[in-house]
């Protein structure tokens, strides 16, 4: 993987499927003289996901590949995969993607893949985080930047941000104040991996 550790900037492929406050949080740290990694492609299944108006107002190469023009995933997943045959990319950042990767997918870039989940992980995989945070009267809840496996939220972490839950919060106030830390978290994240400070995760992990 180059940019790994080394001089040359660690090149992202970010994922989006909607406003995109996470790639608007990379496209930030890359825009800084000092920060080893640049983004070469951001790739939405949805044309209208406003995260690629942002991400085309920074000058930022865009794919949209929409799930629904194809016949099933693995031609979905494969049109994906040509487009990034087509870039230099190294890492692949999925900022609220809403597709679920097959584990054919994942294995083609095993250890390459990276998400940012909404809650601390392992508890509260899957959607919904706030409001089930909530439901259990949970007192705290947070961030996790983790390596993307094969089973859904369950790769390695790479890091995670906390904050507390307060009186009177909301599935909406609480996201709001945990989507700040993750604007924070994920840069710090790809950082990480491109100081060569954290290792992707070895091959078989991802099987
Ligand atoms: C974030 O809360 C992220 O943790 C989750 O999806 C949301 C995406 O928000 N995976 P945005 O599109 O980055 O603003």
């Amino acid at each position: 993987m180059a940019g790994l550790g080394g001089d040359t900037p660690l090149k992202l492929a970010v994922f989006i499927s909607g406003r995109g406050s996470n790639m608007q949080a990379l496209i930030d740290a890359c825009a800084r003289d000092d920060y080893p990694a640049k983004i070469e492609l951001v790739l939405s299944n949805k044309a209208d996901a406003a995260g690629i108006e942002r991400a085309q107002k920074s000058g930022l190469k865009t794919a949209i590949i929409s799930h629904r023009d194809f016949e099933d995933r693995a031609a979905f997943e494969q049109a994906i995969l040509d487009t990034l045959a087509g870039h230099d990319i190294d890492l692949i950042c999925l900022a609220g993607f809403m597709r679920i990767l097959s584990p054919h997918f994942i294995k083609n870039w095993a250890g390459m893949i990276i998400n940012i989940h909404p809650s601390l992980l392992p508890a509260y995989k899957g959607t919904d985080t706030h409001a089930r945070v909530l439901a259990d009267g949970g007192k705290e809840s947070g961030c996790s930047v983790h390596f993307v496996v094969p089973e859904v939220d369950a790769g390695e972490i790479i890091l995670q941000r906390r904050v507390d839950v307060l009186e009177g919060d909301t599935p909406e106030t609480l996201a709001a104040r945990i989507l700040e830390q993750e604007h924070i978290a994920y840069p710090e994240a790809v950082l990480k991996i491109a100081r060569g400070e954290v290792k992707p995760p070895p091959k078989n992990a991802v099987e």
